[in-house]
């Protein structure tokens, strides 16, 4: 296949650059501005204006009550699994299709992922997938929800909103309500997004954010728990932070504690980037909206686009190949011409770690992951 004049329309919408990268942070606002407060008022580190601030305008532009922040979306992951009450032993279904982090953070507890598949709409957990695979397999016993063969408690279930992409919340929802299941939403890779028009993230008991160096706004590293609850919200900023008693200056700890807390330092940068988050969802729909254009008229490859009743943030932009071979041929061409490209993650049902792990087949999954390619996506404003 001929994909030169596909490198030649992204060389051209990111500005004849010799080498287009995937995602790339912009930095257009206070950034230096507000970096420099923090070295002239010395505040770098764990103490400061910035961590505050960042939290509540995150918890401002999301509508959620309380947002708690932390160093990574792994970490803020993790410690919304604690809180959904995911115990060792435990299972909880989320997608193959997804980054390791999403499992990782559950490892961490000691419970086991189920992986159910996606929707072909929104290449995020099926609703109807996880229904169906809980029809077979669970039974409810005292309001809660155990896996008939393995007799282990089903506890929560996280869905992940992909490349952007929100799932079919609310009918997750209802499933998991009927299952007695919490909702954590691994929203690491979807700030800005809306699903009928509230944001991802904010559906469940708690749902994650990353803030890493390629997502649409950057705090260097990190990541933010949102909560609806202000008193849960409350707990994970004292657990969070050494479960330190507030005290000016005895140190005393009632829990178990972990230093997941952002520096200054760090959270002022996310304040400067928040600051232009619209422009930069804006810039992104754009960039989509050029390619689902320009893809309308390439044979064989197709654009995804965002599900109905949603806004997407287009974090990262996919492409769909015919099948394996082409996916193949697609990603050598492009990254041999400039171009940078990739696929997604290997599934994590492949994975050492998690392939002994249940699955109800991943029909869909395996259809993408032979054939999706990610295309630069990064905002295009200087
Ligand atoms: C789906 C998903 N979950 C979790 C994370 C973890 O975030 P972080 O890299 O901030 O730990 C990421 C991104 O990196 C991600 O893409």
């Amino acid at each position: 296949m001929d994909f030169k004049k596909t490198t030649d329309f992204i060389h051209e919408l990111y500005g004849n650059q010799d080498f287009v990268p995937l995602s790339v942070p912009v930095f257009i606002g206070n950034e230096k501005k507000y970096l420099n407060e923090c070295i002239d008022t010395t505040f770098v580190s764990s103490v400061g204006k910035f961590v505050d601030r960042f939290e509540d305008d995150i918890a401002k532009y999301t509508g959620c009550k309380r947002a708690v922040v932390c160093v990574s979306g792994t970490n803020a992951l993790h410690i919304s699994l604690m809180l959904a009450g995911v115990e060792r032993g435990d299972e909880v279904l989320t997608q193959a299709l997804t980054f390791i982090a999403t499992c990782n953070a559950l490892s961490y507890i000691g419970a086991e992922p189920v992986f159910i598949d996606v929707d072909r709409d929104t290449m995020g957990l099926s609703p109807t997938a996880v229904r169906k695979w809980l029809e077979i397999n669970a039974e409810i016993k005292d309001n809660q929800c155990f896996n008939k063969n393995t007799r282990r408690r089903i506890k929560a279930c996280v869905p992940m909103h992909t490349f952007g992409h929100p799932v079919h919340i609310d009918e997750l929802t209802t499933v998991l309500n009927d299952y007695h299941i919490e909702l954590v939403e691994d929203a690491a890779e979807s700030i800005g997004s809306l699903y009928k028009g509230k944001h991802t993230g904010t559906f469940g008991k708690v749902g994650a954010l990353s803030f890493n160096g390629n997502k649409t706004i950057t705090t260097g590293g990190g990541g933010m728990m949102l909560f609806n609850d202000e008193e849960l919200g409350a707990y994970a900023k004292h657990i969070t932070t050494q479960a330190k008693i507030p005290h000016r200056w005895e140190f005393r700890h009632d829990h178990i504690g972990y230093n997941y807390r952002m520096p200054n330092i760090n959270a002022a940068l996310g304040c400067a980037q928040l600051e232009h988050i619209e422009e930069y969802v804006a810039s992104k729909r754009e960039t989509a909206k050029a390619y689902e254009e320009f893809f309308k008229n390439v044979p064989d490859i197709e654009f995804f686009t965002e599900p109905e009743n949603c806004r997407s943030n287009y974090w990262l932009n996919v492409v769909i190949l015919k099948d394996k071979d082409a996916q193949q041929e697609f990603l050598q061409f492009t990254n041999d011409n400039g171009v940078m490209t990739r696929p997604i993650w290997e599934l994590m049902n492949r994975l050492p770690m998690f392939e002994h792990c249940q699955n109800d087949g991943l029909k869909n999954t395996t259809w993408f992951a032979d054939r999706v390619v990610n295309i630069p996506s990064s905002v295009r404003i200087k």
